[in-house]
């Protein structure tokens, strides 16, 4: 009779919890290094928005910024853990997962435009990128644009000499530390996070950057030069750890496909104002002289630079740097 008793009891109880049990919202943990008004951090709110809304509550991201749950070398690992679910690391940091053909997009100069950029990310090549993270447990689901990077430093850098012996902090790719070398700098890799310390406190002299990341870190506070280079680009791959995105009802993941589409096309909007408004901050705030360079500046620039997709070739692959310089109308 106890026994029937407990069995009953027990029943009742799992049947009232049963609805609460199966209510628990699906939650994405989507972890980021940038600050929250930057082009990433603004889309990532905005898909984190259409999540909720559109699944009404059955998905809840959780947006973790600033390098806030994990920052530079560990989101990956992380990743692939399942600590967390959604990351959009800048396409330069996917060398040390050993999926080197990403570097394509660090070559110095490669693109002149986003145009050409979403030429390559839109086409075969980011396809194919993207291919080659499945055998890591790691699926790809779009390309996000920030912009274009240029150079800082504490003194005036307008031409390739200008560089040699700068210690200049680079995110983790070999080509970003080839693009150094060819300067005559001194490349070190470093943690996004760690970077205003560092060039606050002289461990490293300068960095590349879009403007939107150069002043939301606070860099025009520690750099006196900033130097419209726009010699490569910040793109960012939005990732899933794929256990986890195969495993989601088909229902969700459909209308959360169409959530990062639409946050993907609001990202690929605001990059170029955000990075606009960003340089006018920057202006506005007198701490950082902006150098224009010359043509002729440029061009010495240019051909100090295109050493290194020679030199590159071999590891990122001629094939996909071949197909990046037709998508894209690049002469080397
Ligand atoms: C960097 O490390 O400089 C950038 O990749 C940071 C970012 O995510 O924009």
């Amino acid at each position: 009779m106890k026994r029937l008793c407990s069995l009953v009891f027990g029943g009742l109880v799992l049947a009232l919890a049963m609805p609460a049990l199966a209510q628990q919202p699906i939650v994405i943990k989507f972890s980021h290094v940038v600050a929250v008004d930057t082009p990433k951090g603004k889309a990532a709110d905005r898909f984190k928005q259409l999540a909720e809304e559109r699944t009404k509550g059955r998905v809840k991201v959780e947006v973790y910024p600033n390098s806030s749950l994990f920052k530079d070398g560990e989101e990956m690992e992380a990743l692939q853990l399942g600590s967390v679910q959604m990351l959009a690391p800048s396409v330069a940091k996917f060398g040390p997962l050993g999926v080197r053909e990403f570097e394509v997009f660090d070559l110095p100069y490669i693109f002149d435009s986003f145009d050409e950029l979403h030429k390559v990310t839109n086409g075969p090549v980011g396809k194919l990128l993207f291919q080659k993270l499945e055998s890591k447990g790691i699926t790809g689901l779009a390309f996000w644009d920030n912009g274009f990077k240029d150079m800082s430093a504490n003194k005036p850098i307008k031409l390739p000499a200008d560089y040699k012996g700068l210690k200049m902090r680079i995110q983790s790719s070999k080509v970003l530390g080839d693009q150094m070398k060819a300067l005559g700098a001194i490349p070190q890799v470093m943690a996004f996070s760690e970077v205003y310390q560092a060039l606050q406190t002289g461990v490293v002299d300068g960095t590349e950057n879009p403007p939107s990341n150069f002043y939301t870190q606070k860099m025009h506070e520690v750099q006196k030069y900033l130097a419209m280079t726009d010699h490569g680009v910040i793109e960012y791959a939005v990732i899933v750890n794929k256990k986890f995105w195969d495993g989601l009802p088909a229902d969700i993941r459909t209308t959360l496909e169409g959530c990062m589409k639409d946050a993907t096309n609001y990202a690929n909007e605001i990059a170029k104002k955000e990075n606009d408004d960003a340089l006018e901050a920057v202006k506005k705030s007198g701490k950082t002289q902006i150098l224009i360079p010359t043509a002729d500046e440029k061009n010495q620039m240019k051909k100090a630079l295109l050493v290194v997709h020679k030199e590159n070739e071999g590891r990122i692959g001629k094939d996909i740097i071949q197909q990046v310089y037709q998508a894209t109308g690049f002469k080397p």
